[in-house]
């Protein structure tokens, strides 16, 4: 019988949450190698090594959530049926999408498990009290924030920079400053 401070209740309901998570990183890992054979198009070096990357950072986390499922004396999920009827995300098929929507439909499954892992940590007080997982769920997270991160900036999604600039060009205007935040980077290279 296993003794490591955490009561089996609260041992069987974090690994309840660890399998699901599971069941998710196994569809995105699957979605994304997916992806990455079957991309085509003017960005397919980049994209094709990108996805190769992500698939084998996912494939990592896929390992230790289920090493911690085992940590926590329970059993780890382990065939397609079950991860496709325990997953939160939905598959969708390549030759649906572009290059474009492949980048797309990624970030947002990146996304979505970013949001449900937050939740989780805020909210689940058998996993507060279990910091083992908390540190792997803050992991897996940032991982995934990472990647979201990545597959943002190749759909060149800079909102708030961009954001940033207009407004930073609006303030020069209205104090009659007719440089723009470009011309200040050149003309800094012209000083130095
Ligand atoms: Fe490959």
């Amino acid at each position: 019988m296993v003794n490591i401070g955490l009561v089996e209740r609260n041992r069987s309901e974090v690994c309840q949450v660890l399998n699901t998570l599971l069941a998710d990183v196994f569809l995105l890992s699957t979605k994304t190698k997916n992806y990455h054979w079957n991309v085509t198009g003017l960005h397919f070096h980049d994209l094709h090594q990108l996805l190769g990357e992500q698939y084998a950072k996912l494939d990592l986390l896929i390992d230790q959530i289920t090493e911690r499922v085992q940590v926590l004396d329970n059993n780890a999920l382990g065939t397609m049926m079950e991860f496709l009827s325990f997953t939160r995300l939905e598959e969708h098929p390549y030759y649906e999408l572009s290059d474009r929507g492949m980048v797309e439909e990624l970030c947002d499954d990146h996304e979505t498990l970013i949001r449900a892992l937050r939740k989780i940590l805020e909210r689940n007080a058998d996993i507060y009290c279990d910091a083992g997982t908390t540190d792997l769920l803050t992991t897996v997270m940032q991982q995934h924030e990472n990647m979201a991160w990545m597959l943002r900036s190749v759909l060149g999604q800079k909102s708030h920079l961009k954001q940033w600039v207009k407004n930073q060009e609006q303030t020069q205007r209205e104090n009659g400053v007719e440089i723009s935040v470009a011309n200040v980077s050149s003309g800094n290279k012209g000083n130095s």
